[in-house]
C-alpha cells in the first residue's frame, strides 16, 4: 500500500490512496501557483476544507457538485455548503474525529479567523490530522505557533504539511519549530510564495530542521510524495 500526496500549491494538496481520491483546500481557480486546473483533477471521493477564507474554500463548490462527493469541514462550512447544493456534506468540530469510507479525521485547532465569501461566519479554522492506509497526515490549516502542536504528534505523524509564509499564518521561524514539536517523520512546508505578502523562503525552514530526525522536504506545484509507509 501506498499513498501518494501531491502539492497543488498554496495550501492545496491531492492525497490518492488508489481506492480514494481526497483533496484539502482545493484553491485551483485564481491561485498563482495551480499545478493544475481545478476540472484537471481526478474523481475525488471527498474534499477537505480548513476554513471559509477563499485561498482554502477554493473551488469546493464546483467540486462538490461534479463530482457529487462528500465534504468534511466544521459544521458552519457544512452548512453553507449544503445550503448552496451540496448533497454530501459532514460537519465536524475541532477535537472531534470520525471514521470516514476512506479514513479517520480529526479537526485540530488553528489560531487564525475564518469568514465565508459572503461574510458570513464559517465557524473555527481548523487543521486536519488524517490517517488513511495507516498513514498519518496533519495538515495544519491557516495557524500561528502554538504549543499544543506537541499532543497532535504525540501518536506519531508521518507527514506534517505546515503554512511558513508568514504575515497571515506561522513564518519559517514558527513552522520549523513546529515541526520539532508535532514531530512528524517528514514535514512540507507550504502556503507560501502565492503572493508577495507571503513570499518566505522555504529553505529557511528546511535550514532549521537540519541535525534533527525530521526530514524537511520542499515540494514544488505539482511534485509529490509517495511511498509515506515505512
Ligand atoms: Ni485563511
Ligand atoms: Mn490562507
Amino acid at each position: 500500500m501506498s499513498v501518494k500526496v501531491t502539492w497543488l500549491g498554496h495550501a492545496a494538496f491531492l492525497i490518492e490512496t488508489g481506492k480514494y481520491n481526497l483533496v484539502i483546500d482545493p484553491f485551483l481557480t485564481d491561485n498563482p501557483q495551480a499545478s493544475c486546473k481545478a476540472d484537471e483533477l481526478p474523481e475525488l471521493s471527498a474534499i477537505l476544507v480548513t476554513h471559509g477564507h477563499r485561498d482554502h474554500l477554493g473551488d469546493t463548490l464546483h467540486l462538490a457538485k461534479k463530482f457529487n462527493c462528500l465534504v468534511v469541514s466544521t459544521v458552519e462550512i457544512a452548512n453553507y455548503l449544503k445550503g448552496r447544493g451540496v448533497k454530501h456534506v459532514h460537519g465536524q468540530q475541532p477535537g472531534g474525529a470520525w471514521k470516514h469510507p476512506f479514513g479517520k479525521v480529526k479537526l485540530t485547532r488553528a489560531f487564525h479567523g475564518s469568514f465565508l465569501p459572503d461574510g458570513s461566519y464559517g465557524g473555527q479554522p481548523v487543521g486536519f490530522l488524517l490517517e488513511v492506509e495507516g498513514v498519518t497526515i496533519y495538515h495544519a490549516g491557516d495557524t500561528a505557533l502554538f504549543s499544543d502542536m506537541k499532543l497532535i504528534g504525540r501518536k506519531g505523524v508521518d507527514l506534517a504539511l505546515l503554512p511558513c509564509g508568514d504575515n497571515f499564518t506561522m513564518g519559517t521561524e514558527d513552522a520549523a519549530l513546529a515541526a520539532t514539536y508535532i514531530h512528524p517523520r517528514i514535514a512540507v512546508p507550504m502556503h507560501y510564495g502565492t503572493w508577495e505578502l507571503i513570499d518566505t523562503d522555504p529553505q529557511d525552514f528546511a535550514r532549521r530542521l537540519q541535525g534533527s530526525s525530521i526530514k524537511p522536504v520542499i515540494l514544488k506545484p505539482g511534485e509529490s510524495l509517495s511511498q509515506l509507509i515505512r
